[in-house]
Parts: structure tokens; sequence; C-alpha cells
């Protein structure tokens, strides 16, 4: 039998011959508001709800009466081994909470209601492969269980080839990689650091872990990423008050890289280096080079959430010997080149360790799979919903190519006629995982104060886009009945408006 319901069906049985009070105490206690009439064989008879109890005493019924003269209904019924889709169809035919699942004697034996069925459709869970595991084992086999040894130089060598980079740093997170990079750069206490305002925290924080300033720069409303106009018009303003940054921290969000010829251009005229926050694009191409190829350096995540995974982990990668090298020696301790052990400055304990290095290497030998699925599913939420007026989607900047990290939808309030958490809620009811954006950093009570520049003063860009944002399950592992069922359920609710 599939078990599409996480209720007990005993819970919901009552046998003909039973009296209302029992079907009205069991409904009572009930997690779901209804119960199953069967014969003394356990068949099926039909479906009570609280509804029924309450027309059947109306209509002169007490409780001592025989439930088997409650005005029940015909339930909706399929063999326990149907499809998922066949169950939805049912559903949506029906416009029914659930289906009673029965055997082939006509006995239920379970429920499945929208949430079971949903249950599982997460935002971007892992997906694992499965040669992760044999990297894993030679790491156990050769008892390299420690921030060093032949997966993490293989995963080194893999990830700087994969991002078009001469060399790669495997740390702890992306977090670590940030901070790592604006540690080499030479940022200091009181420098200004800038960064895409539209954003995980993540972005921000490490700057603020070296006592320096952020400037948060406002999106563009194509990409949703780092305004070249926003950003030209600062730098303008601090090179004339001799303030210009030590760096530029460039987000390509979920995915998408940002106009980094633009970007760069004007960052370049201002000597001022850029730093990719790579995080969300690992896979992403802009002008046929990987994205996080095009800053001097550029930082990469594989949290569980991500477009690949080692459960948590992040690496720096860039083109700069010295740099890199400097970082490692940061992500270690900071060890001076000494026969004992001997520290001059403060450094960190980031480094990756090399079990963890062995299911990154599993899960790069599938990145390309992994873009390609993502992608493809956002092809078909764009096909499923872009005849709805008020939904819109994050673009392609030019000359780019996406990894579709997270498939986001921008919702018009004015046209759809709701606010996209109501319909994250809803979706939720149905056991739909969505998410609204990134609230931008200017926004962040973590952030009050701090400068922040808009795309232009008529528009602030990535505060209308949170408040319109919502997004979509993409991991790429999700099926393609799955996703259908998405498309569905946001038709339907979005109609309901
Ligand atoms: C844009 C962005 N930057 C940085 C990070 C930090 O990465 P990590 O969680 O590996 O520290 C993340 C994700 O978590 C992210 O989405």
């Amino acid at each position: 039998m599939r078990e599409h319901s996480g209720v007990a069906i005993e819970d919901f049985l009552i046998t003909s011959g039973s009296a209302v009070r029992e079907a009205l105490q069991m409904i009572n206690g009930a997690p779901i508001k209804i119960c199953l009439l069967v014969d003394t064989q356990g068949r099926l008879l039909r479906a009570v709800t609280d509804g029924d109890i309450r027309r059947g005493l109306l209509a002169g019924l007490d409780l001592e009466s025989s439930a088997d003269e409650l005005p029940g209904r015909e339930p909706v019924t399929c063999f326990a081994d149907a499809e998922k889709d066949a169950i939805y169809r049912l559903l949506d035919e029906n416009q029914v909470h659930s289906v009673i699942l029965i055997d082939k004697e006509s006995r239920p034996v379970g429920l499945a209601d929208r949430a079971s069925l949903g249950a599982g459709i997460l935002m971007s869970p892992p997906h694992m492969g499965e040669i992760e595991l044999h990297f894993v084992r030679a790491a156990f086999e050769d008892n390299w269980i420690a921030p060093a040894g032949p997966n993490l130089v293989q995963f080194e060598k893999e990830l700087a080839k994969a991002s078009g980079r001469s060399h790669a740093l495997a740390v702890s997170s992306g977090t670590a990689a940030l901070h790592l990079a604006l540690r080499v750069i030479g940022v200091r206490a009181g420098d200004r650091v800038y960064v895409s305002d539209l954003t995980f925290a993540a972005s921000l924080q490490p700057i603020m872990f070296e006592g320096a300033i952020p400037v948060l720069i406002d999106s563009e409303p194509d990409s949703w990423n780092m305004s070249s106009e926003a950003l030209g018009r600062r730098l303008a303003e601090d090179a004339k008050d001799r303030t210009l940054p030590r760096a530029i921290i460039l987000v390509h969000l979920y995915g998408q890289p940002a106009d980094i010829s633009s970007i760069k251009a004007i960052a370049d005229h201002y000597c001022v280096p850029i730093v990719e926050d790579a995080a969300e694009s690992l896979g992403a191409s802009y002008a046929d080079r990987p994205s996080g190829s095009h800053g001097q350096l550029a930082a990469f995540s594989f949290n569980g959430n991500k477009i690949i995974t080692t459960s948590g982990g992040g690496a720096l990668v860039g083109d700069d010997a010295e740099l890199l090298e400097k970082a490692r020696n940061l992500s270690t301790q900071g060890r001076d080149f000494a026969e004992h052990y001997q520290h001059s400055e403060v450094a960190y304990n980031y480094r990756m360790s090399n079990v963890l290095a062995g299911i990154g290497l599993g899960q790069l030998a599938l990145l390309q799979e992994r873009v390609a699925a993502r992608r493809a599913i956002f092809r078909r939420y764009r096909e499923g919903l872009t005849d709805i007026p008020g939904i819109g989607f994050q673009q392609e900047a030019p000359c780019s190519r996406g990894s579709r990290w997270l498939t986001v939808i921008s919702l018009n309030p004015n046209r759809i006629g709701r606010h996209s958490y109501q319909l994250m809620r809803e979706l939720r009811r149905a056991g739909i995982e969505t998410r609204p954006g990134w609230k931008p950093m200017h926004m962040q009570p973590l952030c009050a104060g701090l400068k922040f520049e808009p795309h232009s003063e008529s528009e602030p860009v990535s505060s209308r886009l949170f408040l319109q944002s919502l997004c979509l399950p993409s991991g790429s592992s999700m099926t393609q009945l799955d996703q259908d069922h998405i498309i569905a359920q946001i038709r339907r609710m979005v109609a309901e408006t």
C-alpha cells in the first residue's frame, strides 16, 4: 500500500450501527473533520463530515440514533496504489480536501490530501548522486578524516577548472570564502565596501566582521542584480569626497549573473576590485566564461540548498596565486613558516574537511546536469504561468546563461489581487514550500543607518522586488509531475482571487 497520509485510518472508522454520538466523538478528536462508515466486513459505505452530523441533528436525529441514518455523501475514493496525478485529479475535479484510499475489497486503508501528496515539494533540497559515497568511503578507508587529503586536493583542482580559474581554496562556507576575500584584498576597519543590496545577509556580514562599512547598491529592474546606474552614481560621489570603496561585492542573484561588463567597466575606471559573490551561481556563465571567473576573486557556497552541496561548505577562487596562498594560510590559523607553532596575525579555522570534499567531488561531476535540470524547471514555470497578467520573471542579463538556482516570480498585487505572502501561505497549506525573495539589506535592522544608493531617485527597485517576489520550488530532483501540480495550484489560487 502506498502511504499518502500521516494519519492512521483506524482513527476515522465507525462501523454500521454505531450511534451518532460515536461519530461525533470521533470527528471531534480527529485532525481531519471526517469519519468513514464501514460495514461489518470493513468495507466503505460512505463518508460523514461534521456538517453532515449537524444537518442530521437539525433534521430530527439525536445522539443515540444510528449513524447509518446520517445524510452522508458518496466518498471520493481510489485504489491505494493509484498514481499521484490520478489523486491530484480527483481532488481537483471533486473539489474535496481528501480522497479515501481503498483496497481491492473496498476497505479504506488511508486518506490522501494535498498536503500529504505535496509534502516533500521543498524549495531546493540536496540532490545526491551515487558517486559521492565512493569518495567519502575512500576518505574513511585511507583515514583522511581531516581538513587535508586527496579529496580536498582533487576537489580544488576540479573546482578551479569548473570556474575558469587558476586556483581554488575549499573552505567551510561561502561566508568564510567572502571573509577571506576581503581579508586578502586588504579591507580594514573603517573602509567602505559596496555590496548588492538585494541579497542574503551573508554577502554583507563579512564586511562587518572587519569593522568595514557596507554601502548598499540597489538592483536594476530586469536582472534584479546590482544596478550599474546606482553604482556609477555612488562611485562618482565618493570619488569627489575621496571615500572610494576598498572593494565591491557583486552578487549573482538566484543564479543569474549580474551584467558584469558594465559593472566592471565602471569599477575599473575607479580602480576598485570586484569580489563576485557567486554563492548561488556556480555553473552559470557570462560572455561564455563561467560565473566566478570575472572578478578579482569569487566565492561559492555548497550549502545544502545550493546547486551542488557538500552539506555545508564554500570556496574562494581566483587567478592570483599570492592572494590565494594568503587566503589558504588565513584559513588554517595563519601559521608562520616555522617548525613550531608561531602566529603573527589574527586568522581562522575555515578549511573544508576531506570527507566533505569527497561529497563535493561527486556533486561537481554532475554540475552541468544539475544546471540543465534547473533551467528546464524555470522554462516549465515560465510556460505554465507566463500568460497570467501580473506574474513576471527575473531576466537573464545580456550574454549570460543563468544557473536558475531558484525560479523566482514577481507578483504585481494590483493585477493578481493578492500579496505574495498570501499565495505563499496557501501553497504551504497545499504542502508546497515557497519563500519570499531576499529582504534587501537596506530594510534590515542590521543595516540601519547605512548608505543605500537607489537605482533611480524615483524607484528603489530592491524593496519593490522584495514585496512582490516569491521563490518557487526549484530543486533539480523535483519531478515534472510535482511541478505540474505546483503550476496547477498557483493557477487555481490566482483564478480564485
Ligand atoms: C548570495 C549568498 N551569499 C553568500 C552565501 C553564504 O554561503 P554559506 O551559507 O555557504 O555561508 C549565500 C548562501 O547561503 C548566498 O545565498
